[in-house]
This record gives C-alpha cells, sequence and structure tokens, in this order.
C-alpha cells in the first residue's frame, strides 16, 4: 500500500466505525492517500489494533500517524472524551467521517422500543454527538470537512427497516439543515449515500439465514470509500452512490404512486421470506 496521491497530505483524518467494513477500507484508503493522521474510532479495540499495524505496516515508515480510540458513538460522554483526548493530542482535526452504524432487521411490531432506540442513538445521534463535538473547533479555525455516511434507506423507506432508516432520514435532515447553517464559515458537510454494500452489516442475528446476501448489485467497500475521500473535498451536500440512483430517487420522490408500490412490493416479500426462514429454522 503506497501513497498514490498526496491530496490529503497535511490532513488529520477521524474516522467512525473503522474496525470494520466501509470505515476500515476508508481509513486504509485516507493512509494510502497520504493523510498526515489518521484516527481509528470504534468499539472493538483489538480490530482497531489489528487495522493500526496494517496501516503502519504498508505505508512508509513516519509518513502517517495512526492512532485508535475505543469508543461507542451511541455514549454521549464516550463522544465528549473522545474529542477531548483527540483535541488534547492533535490539537484539530480536518475531516470527520461520521461512519458508524447498525441495522436491525424485522416488522416494527415485532422490534421492541429499545432496539429502536439502539439503532436512532447509533447511527443519528452517534453522528450528531460527534459532529457537536468537534464542530466548534473546526469553525474556530475556519476550516474542516464533516462526511456522514448515510444510505439510500434514507430517501426511501422500506419493508424491514423501518427504524434504520428513520435514522438515515434524520442523518440527512440534520446534515441538510447544518449545510445551510454553516454558509461561509469555512466548515463543510457532505452525505454520503450508498445503495447495499457487501460488509458485515448483514450479519446481525435480526437478519436471520435468508440475509440480502449481497445481491448482485451490492457495491463493494472499496467503492463507497472512494467516495467518501471524494466527499471530503466536495462542496455538494450529498453524494449518492452508485450515481444513477439518484435517478431513482428524483422518480420516488416526485412520483411516489409509481415507485412505491413496486418497492412496497419487492421488500415485503423478502420480509415474508425471511420470517419463514427464521421460523423454518427454529
Ligand atoms: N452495508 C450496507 O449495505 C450499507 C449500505 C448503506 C449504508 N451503510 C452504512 O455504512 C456504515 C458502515 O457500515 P458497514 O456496512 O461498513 O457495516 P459493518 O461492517 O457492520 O461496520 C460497522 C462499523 O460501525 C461500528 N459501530 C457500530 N456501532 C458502533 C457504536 N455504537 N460505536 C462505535 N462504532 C460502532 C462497528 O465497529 P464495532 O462493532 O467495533 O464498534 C463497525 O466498525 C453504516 O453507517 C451503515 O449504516 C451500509
Amino acid at each position: 500500500m503506497r501513497p498514490h496521491y498526496n491530496k490529503f497530505g497535511d490532513k488529520i483524518v477521524l474516522i467512525t466505525g473503522a474496525s470494520h467494513g466501509i470505515g476500515k477500507q476508508t481509513a486504509l484508503e485516507f493512509a494510502s492517500a497520504g493523510a498526515k493522521v489518521v484516527i481509528l474510532v470504534a468499539r472493538t479495540e483489538s480490530k482497531l489494533v489489528e487495522l493500526e499495524s496494517i496501516i503502519r505496516g504498508g505505508t512508509e515508515a513516519g509518513k502517517v500517524i495512526v492512532a485508535s480510540y475505543r469508543c461507542d458513538v451511541s455514549n454521549k460522554r464516550e463522544v465528549a472524551d473522545l474529542a477531548q483526548n483527540v483535541i488534547d493530542k492533535f490539537g484539530y482535526i480536518d475531516i470527520l467521517v461520521n461512519n458508524a452504524g447498525i441495522g436491525i432487521y424485522g416488522k416494527v411490531e415485532e422490534q421492541t422500543a429499545e432496539e429502536l432506540e439502539l439503532v436512532m442513538r447509533t447511527n443519528y445521534l452517534g453522528t450528531a454527538y460527534c459532529t457537536k463535538a468537534f464542530l466548534g473547533s473546526m469553525l474556530h479555525r475556519r476550516s474542516g470537512h464533516i462526511v456522514n455516511v448515510a444510505s439510500v434507506a434514507g430517501s426511501i423507506g422500506v419493508a424491514g427497516m423501518a427504524g434504520y432508516s428513520a435514522s438515515k432520514y434524520a442523518i440527512l435532515g440534520f446534515s441538510e439543515s447544518l449545510y445551510h447553517e454553516l454558509h461561509g464559515t469555512g466548515v463543510e458537510i457532505t452525505v454520503v449515500s450508498p445503495i447495499g454494500v457487501k460488509t458485515d452489516f448483514f450479519n446481525h442475528i435480526s437478519f436471520g439465514p435468508n440475509k440480502p446476501n449481497y445481491a448482485g448489485f451490492f457495491l463493494q467497500p472499496q467503492t463507497v470509500s472512494k467516495a467518501i475521500l471524494q466527499a471530503s473535498c466536495s462542496s455538494r451536500l450529498e453524494i449518492i452512490v452508485p450515481f444513477y440512483i439518484r435517478a431513482g430517487v428524483w422518480i420516488k420522490q416526485t412520483f411516489p404512486y409509481l415507485l412505491n408500490p413496486l418497492i412496497g412490493w419487492l421488500f415485503r416479500r423478502q420480509l415474508n421470506k425471511s420470517k419463514r426462514a427464521v421460523s423454518d429454522t427454529s
């Protein structure tokens, strides 16, 4: 892994959810792009330490400084401690990637209130806590970029993912409002909204044995991490990955009565199939 360009040469980047999937790939990509400091955040310390050594081993000695912090982003006290420790050590960050997230699958009537809360606390509040924790320092320096990883499920609600979809709609609404507030401050915000990605995301027990299992159109994490690096230099509010899915979002929002029946049918079918699979194995 050799730095292939130096666009991020003086940048300090912090990535939440860096222990797996998209976040891990994004950390590798920033390191490879020559970022000055890459800060890894997640709950699984062992995975972060492993990634630290991969990054150190893969880049020319002394090129990239890597640090990792264990933090549960759904806990605002832990996020405040994280920000304090990072600012004490590095002074500031240039790029914050709010990527940590989880999904719990199932009908609303069958999910517990605690499950709905956990998804919202992790995905939406985790993003809001981390944004608030670093925003003051970015505004003070009149420089910085926040990249929030949402999902196409933040524009299109699907059966079986109500809590998840709500958390991603919330991220999009939060980011759009903040985008307007930040106008002229030197601080920018961009949302990256991918379709399905081949990661451990679907290993959560609620997806059961009949998980989407990486349908043909699913993306590689590298495709999304590249979009995240692009987002961190972009003045756009939202980057949908792949770009042509924006047409689907536009059609759904403009002619909901055309697309919604199809989306409803497709995802209800998947939900019923996976329910049957769970009861067959139990
Ligand atoms: N995979 C998809 O199809 C897809 C599609 C669209 C959007 N996304 C979004 O992309 C982001 C990354 O997901 P992924 O696909 O890479 O899933 P993943 O492989 O399951 O990775 C999720 C990451 O989030 C971390 N995380 C979860 N809860 C956390 C918490 N409370 N505090 C700190 N870190 C936490 C996990 O680390 P620890 O468990 O070590 O904490 C892990 O590093 C999520 O926001 C997801 O919603 C995914």
